[in-house]
C-alpha cells in the first residue's frame, strides 16, 4: 500500500488511462476523486472503487473552466480532508493541420490540455503548500517530445504539457511539491478509436500501425497507471520535472 491514506484527483478519470490509473491509485489506498466531462462514467469509476472496499468520488466537471476547477478542489477537500496527488490527465486530439483546424478547436484543445493543468495547479498548490507537499503528475506524449504528423494543436499542447511540467517543478519544488510528466506512445484507449475515425482510416489497420514498435505492441491503460503510482509516490522521491516516457521504445 504505497499511498495509504493519501487523497488524489484524477483527470479524464473515465477513460481508458484516467480510469485505470484511478484503480490503481485505489489499489495502493488512496482515495480517489474522479473528475470527468463525462457525469455518467465517472460515477461508474467511483462505484467500481468503492465496492472493491476503496474511498472514491465522482465529479462531474469540464476541466477547461475555471469554476469547475474550483468546485472539483472544493469537493476533494470537503470528502477527503485534503490533497495529496493530482494527475491531471484530461485530454482531447484533433487529427487537423494548421491548413485544416479552425481557430476555436485549437482552443479548446488548448482548454482542455494545457489551460487545465495550469487552473488546477492555481488552486492545488496553496493546499499542498499548507500541508507540506505532494505529487502532481500531468500526461503529456511521446507527441509533445517530438512531431507528429497532422495533429499540430495537440503536439503544440503536448509540448506546452511537458515544458511547463519542468517550470512548476521549479517554481514549486523548495515547498516539497513535485511535478512530473507521464509521456504515453500509443495506448489502447478509446482515444485512438477516436483519432482513426478522425483520419477516416480502418479501425483495425490504424491500431496495428500503432504497434509498430520495439515491443510489436500497443501499451496497456494499466502499464500508464503504474508509472503514475510511482511518481505518485515517496518511491520517486528525488524525482521532479521529469518526462517518464511510457512507449515501448518508441516507434520503430
Ligand atoms: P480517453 O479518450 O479514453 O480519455 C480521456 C478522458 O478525458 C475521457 O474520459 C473524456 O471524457 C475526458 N475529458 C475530455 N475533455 C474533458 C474536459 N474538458 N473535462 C473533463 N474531462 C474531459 O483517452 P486516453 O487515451 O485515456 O487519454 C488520456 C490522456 O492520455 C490524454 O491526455 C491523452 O492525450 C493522453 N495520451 C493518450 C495516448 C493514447 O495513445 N491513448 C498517447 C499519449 C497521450
Amino acid at each position: 500500500m504505497r499511498l495509504q491514506n493519501k487523497k488524489a484527483i484524477v483527470t479524464g478519470g473515465a477513460g481508458g488511462i484516467g480510469r485505470a490509473t484511478c484503480l490503481a491509485l485505489a489499489a495502493e489506498g488512496a482515495a480517489v476523486a474522479v473528475v470527468d466531462l463525462n457525469a455518467e462514467a465517472a460515477e461508474a469509476v467511483a462505484a467500481e472503487i468503492r465496492e472493491a472496499g476503496g474511498t472514491a468520488v465522482a465529479v462531474a466537471a469540464d476541466v477547461s473552466r475555471e469554476p469547475d476547477i474550483e468546485r472539483v478542489v472544493a469537493t476533494a477537500v470537503q470528502e477527503f480532508d485534503g490533497v495529496d496527488v493530482v494527475f491531471n490527465n484530461a485530454g482531447i486530439i484533433r487529427r487537423q493541420t494548421a491548413v485544416e483546424i479552425e481557430v476555436d478547436e485549437w482552443d479548446l484543445v488548448f482548454g482542455v490540455n494545457v489551460r487545465a493543468i495550469f487552473l488546477m495547479c492555481k488552486h492545488v498548490v496553496p493546499i499542498m503548500e499548507a500541508a507540506g507537499g505532494g505529487s502532481i503528475v500531468n500526461t503529456g506524449s511521446g507527441w509533445g517530445l517530438k512531431g507528429g504528423g497532422r495533429a499540430l494543436s495537440y503536439c503544440a499542447s503536448k509540448g506546452a504539457v511537458v515544458n511547463m511540467t519542468r517550470a512548476l517543478a521549479i517554481d514549486h519544488g523548495p515547498a516539497g511539491i513535485r511535478v512530473n510528466s507521464v509521456n504515453p506512445g500509443d495506448v489502447n484507449t478509446g482515444m485512438l478509436r477516436d483519432e482513426a475515425r478522425q483520419l477516416a482510416q480502418d479501425a483495425d489497420s490504424f491500431l496495428a500501425e500503432a504497434a509498430d514498435r520495439p515491443l510489436r505492441r500497443m501499451g496497456e491503460p494499466e502499464e500508464v497507471a503504474q508509472a503514475v503510482v510511482w511518481l505518485a509516490s515517496d518511491d520517486s522521491s528525488y524525482v521532479t520535472g521529469a518526462a517518464l516516457v511510457v512507449d515501448g521504445g518508441g516507434i520503430a
